[in-house]
């Protein structure tokens, strides 16, 4: 992380409140290797942290008002922490707010805690499908059990960012972002079993290797409040139903000629894809593990993508020209990455072939008419701290 964002969150801070903070701690963004929309199916994925974070400036206060205000906006919200409560909350505060609340529903007495001033800033992109939203969310998570000595471990705190996350804004999202954000470590990717919150850390060895992770922002913006994401959740959760299953975990590729005939086409290939997803998940992680390293991974990550494409129908145009345009300039593998609908892709790229790949992706998004898009190298980080 740059000193930069550290040097301005405390800036802004002193600045608008007047005093120094008691401390700043920082989240990263993640981007998912491969398992997508297998979380909330109580299935496998393996996410990492990147060098992109959101940082917190915390303050305490004498009373017990809660004020939050970032650089994304111009506002400055305050609020009794006895008022806190997701229906009173709307927008950007949803995210550091509602984690504040979320904290109540796990068991921590905030009865006496005293209020706080937070101040955030970031360098994670918004609405790219880097978590822009689980980094604030780990980032105060981690602060709040700090200044407040709650005493949560990581795990616990994901699920509370996740809790702010699905029932403050609203968003019916799994544990996979927080997890990422809060287990993250330099190199390393987080193999996260989302049913047990199990996790282990994967070196990926990228560098040794001579590889990087190239990230394609195609600049289309998503949301997972509205539309898509739930209604794909739906369908997962209904072709569990049908089969009898508690969730599509319990569903193995061999299951999936009994799934075709007994569910309607759509379903069918809405559970196919996470099916297939979950095995390829732990495909990479044994490539991985069992020296054919990262670069052997290439394959897994296409077909990823085609099933995204194909099967749970999340891409869009600009995503898979992306994907496309990548692996013919050389990439040795390519998806979109995150929730869908818009977002980020990324490809697994020889360092040599970098500035070729990029030009290529740049020059296809010309040629179709779409805006250009932000392509950036990124490098799997630690996890939240304090600093
Ligand atoms: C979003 C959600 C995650 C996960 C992905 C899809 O990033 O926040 O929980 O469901 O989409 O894999």
């Amino acid at each position: 992380m740059s000193t930069d964002i550290r040097d301005d969150t405390r800036a802004g801070f002193t600045e608008l409140f007047g005093r120094e903070p008691e401390g700043l701690w920082s989240a990263p963004g993640r981007v998912n290797l491969i398992g997508e929309h297998t979380d909330y199916n109580e299935g496998f994925v393996l996410p990492f942290a990147i060098d992109r974070r959101t940082v917190v400036a915390v303050g305490l206060r004498d009373d017990r008002v809660v004020r939050v205000a970032s650089t994304i906006a111009d506002d400055v919200v305050e609020i009794a922490l006895s008022d806190l409560a997701p229906s009173v909350l709307s927008g950007w505060p949803a995210y550091p707010l509602g984690v504040v609340w979320a904290f109540s529903e796990f068991g921590a007495d905030l009865s006496a805690v005293p209020g706080l001033d937070l101040f955030i800033d970031s360098d994670v992109p918004l609405g790219a499908g880097l978590s822009s939203s689980a980094a604030i969310e780990s980032a105060v998570a981690l602060a709040l059990n700090d200044v407040w000595r709650l005493g949560l471990d990581r795990p616990t705190l994901a699920r509370v960012g996740q809790r702010a996350e699905n029932v403050a804004v609203g968003a019916p999202t799994g544990i996979m972002d927080q997890s990422a954000s809060l287990l993250g470590r330099a190199d390393h990717a987080v193999f996260l079993d989302c049913r047990t919150l199990e996790s282990e850390l994967v070196p990926l060895g990228l560098a040794e290797a001579e590889l990087a992770i190239l990230v394609i922002d195609t600049g289309v913006k998503h949301s997972h409040a509205t539309g898509g994401y739930g209604e794909r959740r739906a369908a997962c959760e209904r072709g569990a139903a049908v089969l009898g299953a508690a969730s599509l975990r319990d569903v193995s590729v061999d299951d999936l000629p009994r799934a075709q005939e007994l569910l309607d086409d759509v379903t069918f290939r809405r559970v196919r894809h996470v099916v297939t997803e979950n095995q390829r998940v732990l495909d990479t992680v044994e490539v991985l593990q069992s020296g054919g390293g990262a670069a052997a991974i290439g394959d897994l990550l296409d077909a990823s993508h085609r099933s995204m494409r194909d099967d749970f129908e999340i891409s869009v145009p600009e995503l898979d020209l992306a994907v496309e345009t990548a692996v013919q300039a050389g990439a040795l593998g390519a998806r979109m990455t995150g929730g869908g609908f818009g977002g980020a892709a990324i490809a697994l790229v020889r360092v040599g072939d970098l500035s070729r790949v990029q030009v290529a992706v740049d020059n296809a998004f010309g040629e179709h008419g779409f805006g250009q898009p932000d392509t950036f190298v990124v490098f799997a980080s630690d996890g939240a701290a304090r600093n």
